[in-house]
């Protein structure tokens, strides 16, 4: 694959109405099942996903030929902040080069936050960001909106901004101390609305009065550099807050969406949340960040380097945190692994009982081998059976975002002799998917039906807009990326097309590149080449009480066993997880 081509931005009013489009002889992958078929677009909408056979392609239509690619829906990146005033700055990324940068990497709808300040009127707020974000984005968006502070006022305004402006979700923070942290009443009130509301609370957990009291004594001791960020908020003090939060939740049966889950310690505390509540009511999501990068970084030598990389929660200096949070965003079913290896083009595994769980090739007597020939044939690999097994009990985190905040190099040398005043953020948006599909996918880890699940149906689900978004089928936005799972590319920040001068994968080789990326009908990428339209995307209003999310709190039994923890609940969560780590 060849390097990213440069943008071509091309003026709204002088883009063809290429408004039908027919994919021949692509597969489609689904979260739920993948299967060969040709899709046509009309419109902006999927109108048929079907054989060929069946279809008669209308005339003038454009033609994309899709063979030895996997069609998969657009992702949804559910946390981003673009142009976030932030630490006395404002994160580079705007709702144009932002929503660009996600289209160019495969991402075709994004959600971003709107964070007022201490005592600011939230509608006043979500105005501001829908002044900045209209006109400008180039892919469909929603908004979260944080309570940043308390008082009867903040809650009438929820109500408001739930039942006349589309919001479905409210973030608060336990960190940010003097900013933006609340404390426990404030938290339990605002879940508590939330329940009432049938809106979801997402919260950042990091205990931000311990992280306070430790940067005070890490600057005292004369740490100031960017090594004394991750030492001021480890894990501990990450995961004390995901056990807080939850329990906080569970309190008021409010459904939670526990926001970028940073460590192993974390997302422990979170799987044991979710096997306490049957896997009823808790979500959580890691960041592409966590899953490609690592905390060594912060004691680079060189101060941009270590700085590029802070964000909060940090990354953790124990290397093995991005493979066990990828364990965690894996479920699966054994046939399905089978068939992603098939999808991937790998020698595959045995029937799924016993040649692929049960035992290996080399455990299989003469006489009974003939049993497991099978075509392709099962792994020799003796590891593979324990391998299985570990992947099919977890669906501990269910989404993956990016968290893109990005500041340049002179942004975070406001934080030189002064680690807490880097403005915290990362890039992510545009290779999120890219990162996930190498991590994951290539990786080994889960299967091409949980890379969609993990990278665009669970946000979409939680948050109400499937099946219109996360979702290939006739009736759904045509957001469909035509992803080829051999190819590859190399990330780096001479190429990128964020606003941002650093990027945290640089150097990384992904497998799986978008070729073609269509946004509501249009082809935004083609062949590799750019070209979005400023103020094609529109707001997505989200709908309250999410079944998805709300079906468990309610006693309603999801047909979809991905909203609980089902497969794991009868494990001991301690037993696996030794397995797992
Ligand atoms: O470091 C981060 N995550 N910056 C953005 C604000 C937030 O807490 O999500
Ligand atoms: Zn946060
Ligand atoms: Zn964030
Ligand atoms: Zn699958």
């Amino acid at each position: 694959m060849t390097a990213p081509t440069p943008v071509k931005k091309v003026p709204i009013h002088l883009q063809s109405a290429q408004n039908r489009l027919y994919i021949k002889h692509g597969t489609v992958v689904n979260h739920d099942g993948h299967f060969k078929a040709d899709v046509y677009v009309e419109d902006g909408k999927i109108k048929y996903v079907g054989p060929g056979s069946d279809f008669v392609v209308p005339g003038g239509v454009k033609i994309i030929d899709a063979a030895g690619r996997l069609l998969i829906p657009g992702g949804i990146d559910p946390h981003t902040h673009f142009q976030l005033p932030f630490g006395g700055t404002v994160s580079i990324d705007d709702f144009y080069k932002g929503t660009r940068a996600a289209v160019a990497g495969g991402t075709t709808t994004i959600i971003d936050f709107v964070i007022p300040n201490k005592n600011q009127s939230l509608l006043e707020a979500y105005d501001e960001w829908r002044s900045w974000a209209d006109g400008k984005v180039c892919c469909d968006y929603g908004f979260h909106v944080a309570v940043t502070w308390w008082s009867k006022s903040v809650q009438k305004e929820m109500k408001i901004l739930c039942e006349e402006r589309g919001v479905n979700s409210f973030k608060v923070f336990m960190a940010y101390k003097g900013l933006y942290q609340l404390d426990d009443t404030e938290l339990y009130e605002v879940f508590e609305t939330c329940k009432e509301l049938g809106a979801v609370a997402m919260v950042h957990a990091e205990n931000g009065s311990i992280i306070a009291k430790n940067a005070e004594k890490l600057l005292n001791a004369g740490v100031t550099g960017p090594e004394g960020h991750e030492l001021s908020r480890n894990e501990e003090v990450e995961a004390e807050a995901v056990n807080r939060a939850c329990i906080i939740a569970h309190q008021v049966n409010c459904p939670l969406y526990v926001v970028h889950v940073m460590s192993k310690s974390a997302a422990l505390e979170l799987a044991r949340a979710r096997q306490r509540y049957n896997g009823v009511g808790i979500f959580g999501e890691t960041l592409a960040a966590a899953l490609g990068s690592d905390g060594t970084n912060y004691s680079h030598h060189c101060f941009n380097h270590a700085a590029a990389h802070v964000l909060s929660p940090p990354l953790r200096p124990d290397t093995t945190t991005p493979e066990c949070l990828m364990k965690f965003l894996s479920h699966h079913k054994a046939a399905d692994i089978i068939s992603s290896a098939r999808l991937k083009g790998d020698s595959v595994f045995g029937d799924v009982l016993t040649g692929a769980i049960g035992c290996s090739l080399r455990d299989v007597k003469p006489s009974a081998s003939l049993y497991y020939i099978t075509s392709p044939p099962i792994r020799r690999d003796p590891e593979t059976p324990k391998k299985l097994l570990k992947a099919l009990a977890l669906n501990h985190l269910q989404t993956t975002g990016s968290d893109n905040c990005t500041f340049n190099k002179e942004q975070k040398e406001l934080g030189k002799g002064d680690f807490t005043k880097i403005p915290n953020g990362v890039n992510g948006v545009e290779d999120r998917m890219s990162v996930v599909w190498e991590k994951g996918v290539h990786g080994g880890l889960i299967d091409p039906c949980r890379f969609v699940a993990i990278t665009s149906t669970n946000a979409a689900k939680i948050f109400n807009l499937y099946p219109q978004k996360g979702r290939i089928e006739a009736g759904s936005d045509a957001d469909i990326v035509v992803w080829n799972p051999t190819a590859t590319r190399v990330i780096s920040a001479s190429t990128h097309r964020q606003a941002c001068d650093f990027n945290i994968f640089e150097g990384m080789t992904c497998h799986g590149v978008p070729e073609f990326v269509i946004v509501k009908g249009r082809v935004c990428v083609e062949d590799g080449v750019l070209r979005v339209a400023e103020g094609y995307g529109t707001f997505l209003e989200t709908p309250l009480s999410p079944p998805y999310v709300y079906n468990g709190i309610n006693g309603i039994k999801n047909g979809d066993d991905e909203s609980t923890n089902e497969n794991g609940r009868n494990l001991n969560i301690e037993e696996e997880l030794a397995i797992e780590i």
